[in-house]
């Protein structure tokens, strides 16, 4: 089952140089305002005259020449980074939207929300996947309980030492557990480390601690994004425009200065005590699992929502990854 979480159609992709003088034009113009908000932020991170400002808005482009994306200014080591979104509306097939967290080279790690298009009036998909040390393959796929395309509505990923939390409008889908030092810590908690396979354990792995941008983008993707690629996008009805009317992170900002290993950064944002003066919040003691309202709005969106999950999908994945056990 091709699902397609590869390319995010950006880096390779020629950049469109021939409208550049538009949208010069156009942030210099009624853009100002929403360049200030969002420049503190993010900038572009290829194609960048397909990053655009509408009023207080910022809106992702993909025309026939080229999709377009943003980069946080800034790497964090934990925290929450948050987007107010809307999405193409009308025939969105074949495009992808992306909004995601990743950190730089062959061990990255990744966590991504992808939002696959479809033709006027059929659902939207929102599949996520993480990546731990340069290894993914663990998409799952929801439907949303509303037209992610007729407002605005905010996608959010919660990352500490103990958690790694999706969240939609404040409602948790997905949650990826450290279940390094598991044993009995509640009613809810797995015990232990993993899948026992015989008399050996294999360790459930958790993202270690690399530094992440956030990004953006937007792309044609109609390989694999829509009906599993049967529908491809109708370049007719470009420009494609996704809508941030907020994008922000609330993490601990790694300096500009250090490499993505330097131990003093690691230890400065992860080893620091919990909630330390209150500024460090996504850390604080009650931030390392869900509380028991969160854990029955994950049931709820997952008994109601949940389309895909590579956890039991054995025709892909035969032997079942050890982060799996006790679901
Ligand atoms: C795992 O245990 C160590 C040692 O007790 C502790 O410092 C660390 O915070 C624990 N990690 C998690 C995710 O609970
Ligand atoms: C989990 O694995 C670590 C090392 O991989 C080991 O030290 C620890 O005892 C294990 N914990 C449990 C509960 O099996
Ligand atoms: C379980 O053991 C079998 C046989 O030793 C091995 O082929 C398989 O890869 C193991 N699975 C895991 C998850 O370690
Ligand atoms: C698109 O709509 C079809 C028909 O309702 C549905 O089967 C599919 O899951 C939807 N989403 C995507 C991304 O194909
Ligand atoms: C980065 O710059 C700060 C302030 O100028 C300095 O204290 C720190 O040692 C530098 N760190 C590295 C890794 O160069």
């Amino acid at each position: 089952m091709a699902l397609g979480n590869g390319s995010r159609g950006g880096q390779g992709a020629a950049a469109c140089v021939a409208v550049v003088a538009a949208a010069v034009a156009a942030l210099l113009g009624a853009g100002a305002a929403a360049a200030a908000k969002f420049d503190d932020v993010v900038q572009p991170s290829w194609a960048n005259d397909h990053m655009v400002y509408d009023g207080d808005l910022l809106k992702l482009r993909l025309d026939s020449n080229s999709g377009g994306g943003f980069v946080s200014k800034n790497k964090f080591l934990y925290g929450r980074a948050i987007a107010d979104l809307k999405l193409v509306p009308g025939d969105s097939a074949g495009i992808v939207t992306a909004f995601y967290l990743s950190s730089a080279g062959d061990k990255h790690n990744e966590f991504d929300f992808e939002f696959l298009g479809n033709v006027t009036g059929e659902p939207y998909l929102l599949q996520t996947n993480l990546y731990i040390d340069g290894v993914g393959n663990r998409e799952q796929r929801i439907d949303l309980w509303f037209d992610p395309t007729a407002d605005f509505h905010t996608y959010a990923v919660l990352w500490n030492p103990s958690q790694v939390v999706f969240m939609v409008d404040d409602t948790p889908i997905r949650v990826y557990e450290n279940r390094q030092n598991a044993t009995v810590k509640g009613h809810h908690r797995h015990a232990g480390n993993g899948t026992t396979n015989g008399t050996a354990t294999t360790p459930s792995p958790f993202p270690g601690p690399q530094p992440m941008a956030v990004y953006s983008s937007i792309w044609n993707a109609d390989d694999w994004a829509t009906q599993g690629g049967r529908v491809k996008t109708d370049w007719s009805h470009a420009p494609f425009e996704a809508t941030f009317r907020e994008v922000r992170v609330d993490g601990c900002a790694w300096a500009a200065n250090a490499t993505d290993t330097d131990a003093g950064e690691v230890a400065r944002c992860s080893e620091s005590s919990w909630g330390k003066e209150g500024r460090y919040w996504w850390k604080e003691k009650e931030m390392s699992e869900l509380t028991v309202h969160q854990s029955h709005q994950l049931v709820w969106a997952r008994a109601h929502h949940l389309v895909y999950d590579y956890c039991v999908d054995t025709d892909r994945i035969p032997v079942q990854p050890p982060e799996c056990s006790g679901r």
